[in-house]
């Protein structure tokens, strides 16, 4: 009669009496096994055994409870309903801009379709004419050489690497620095490597800059990575020249490895121009930079981007990698490549786009009473709220009572929290009529 006895414990623990940890099942007379996979059950009706092996034999790892929400999780799914009741939804959610990719790399995809060799594996070493491009690209783009063979890889989008480059500098117990609002997957990577995640929040009052010289010796001498992101997601916020070599510098003192995520040095406006950390002198000793074709390009579903720096850097994450993944699809490396080889032509129209498109959300939330901070680059608007409106809440009541998709600015971390982010993905009749539908939602909050 044990056997039911368990049977009834496995229900529970199926879901309605979870472990302390709030995500471990354990209780009296029923252990895991030293190997962590919970005991088979022995004897009984196969039915019932089934469901007691289901319910005892999935193990979730305690740091999936430590990730937070991720900000773009539901609002996919509440976006296809709203559409489907009729609502008029418009998405300046989501940095994925309407536009088709560029015809040059949509021909060069479809002809590299018809070659059977890109549908291969690529490995980690994927086409080297990708990395080859990449490093012509570097060389026009900011005068800075490196070698395609040991100083690039290709990534599948600059995400997953930006993510996996934790794993590759990092130790479980070591401190990652994490700005704060900022792209999720650095909290990720952090978490992933059972690192202590250090958040450095981006304030208004400091240019959105981290200052990581004001932290204590005793802190520096603890981190093994920091990541940071200039021109920035979601702030837009800009970095000087001196910070960047500051922050080098400390980087260098310590042996801290720098991740720099550069998506949108492409996207800069009215004479800005954003630079490469490599045109930061010592920046090679312990810096990775990360590109993407995402925004630059259009092309955010095909997945490609490329790390490129130190060498040991780049050696560690290809380890990593080796062990994740198998590169980016080899036809949209040899598109990539197209692309990359045509950046500033391509740019050009984009930064034209993005540049309207800011000017008239920005006019056009200004008419409906927000603040607004004209940005120098990225393709978003970071836009405070008033005092006692949670971002959230906005965010809630923009989707259900207007149809408009925006970021709250909580969804970034909490220090994004007083602040909403609009992206510049859509023309710029609709961001007009999105900042009027949002005026309305501020009259009545
Ligand atoms: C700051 C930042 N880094 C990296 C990425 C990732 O880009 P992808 O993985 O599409 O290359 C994004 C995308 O929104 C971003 O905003």
């Amino acid at each position: 009669m044990q056997y039911w006895h368990l049977a009834a414990q496995a229900l529970a623990c199926a879901g309605w009496a979870p472990g302390a940890d709030g995500v471990h099942c354990s209780y009296a007379g029923y252990h895991p096994r030293a190997d962590g996979r919970h005991r088979r059950t022995a004897g009984g009706p196969w039915a019932t055994t089934d469901r007691i092996e289901r319910a005892l034999a999935v193990h979730i790892a305690k740091r999936v409870g430590q990730f937070p929400g991720y900000p773009l999780a539901n609002i996919p799914r509440r976006k296809r309903e709203l559409i489907a009741a009729g609502v008029d939804v418009i998405d300046v959610g989501a940095g994925d801009p309407v536009e088709p990719p560029p015809a040059l790399a949509s021909q060069a995809l479809e002809e590299a379709l018809r070659d059977p060799a890109m549908s291969k594996y690529g490995f980690q070493l994927g086409l080297p004419a990708f990395r080859e491009a990449v490093v012509r690209y570097h060389q026009r783009r900011f005068g800075t050489a490196f070698d395609p063979m040991t100083e690039v890889l290709p990534l599948i989008g600059s995400k997953e690497g930006l993510a996996h480059f934790a794993l590759a500098t990092t130790n479980p117990g070591d401190v990652v620095i994490v700005p704060e609002p900022g792209y999720q997957c650095y909290i990720g990577g952090a978490i992933a490597s059972g690192a202590e995640a250090r958040i450095a929040p981006l304030r208004p009052e400091a240019n959105f800059l981290v200052e990581l010289g004001e932290l204590p010796a005793s802190v520096l001498r603890r981190i093994s990575l920091v990541y940071l992101n200039y021109p920035n997601n979601p702030t837009a916020a800009v970095a000087p020249r001196d910070y960047l070599e500051r922050t080098v510098a400390v980087c260098r003192e310590y042996g801290i490895a720098l991740a720099y995520d550069n998506p949108y040095v492409e996207i800069t406006f009215d004479g800005y121009r954003a630079p490469s950390i490599f045109e930061i002198e010592g920046a090679r000793e312990v810096a990775v930079e990360f590109h993407s074709c995402s925004k630059s390009f259009t092309v955010t579903g095909w997945r490609l981007g490329w790390a490129i720096g130190n060498r040991e850097l780049i050696a560690a994450l290809t380890t990593v990698k080796s062990y994740h993944d198998t590169g980016p699809f080899l036809a949209v490396q040899k598109a990539g490549a197209v692309l990359l080889d045509h950046a500033e032509q391509v740019v050009k129209e984009a930064v034209a786009r993005f540049s309207a498109r800011r000017d008239a959300a920005a006019a056009a939330l200004a008419a409906a009473g927000f603040e607004v901070e004209v940005p120098r680059a990225t393709l978003y608007l970071w836009v405070p709220l008033p005092e006692g409106l949670k971002s959230a809440d906005f965010q809630r009541m923009a989707l259900e009572e207007e149809g408009v998709v925006v970021m709250a600015g909580s969804g970034f971390g909490a220090s994004g929290e007083g602040f909403f982010r609009v992206a510049l993905t859509v023309g710029e009749d609709r961001l007009a009529e999105a900042a009027e539908r949002m005026g309305r939602v501020l009259a009545r909050a």
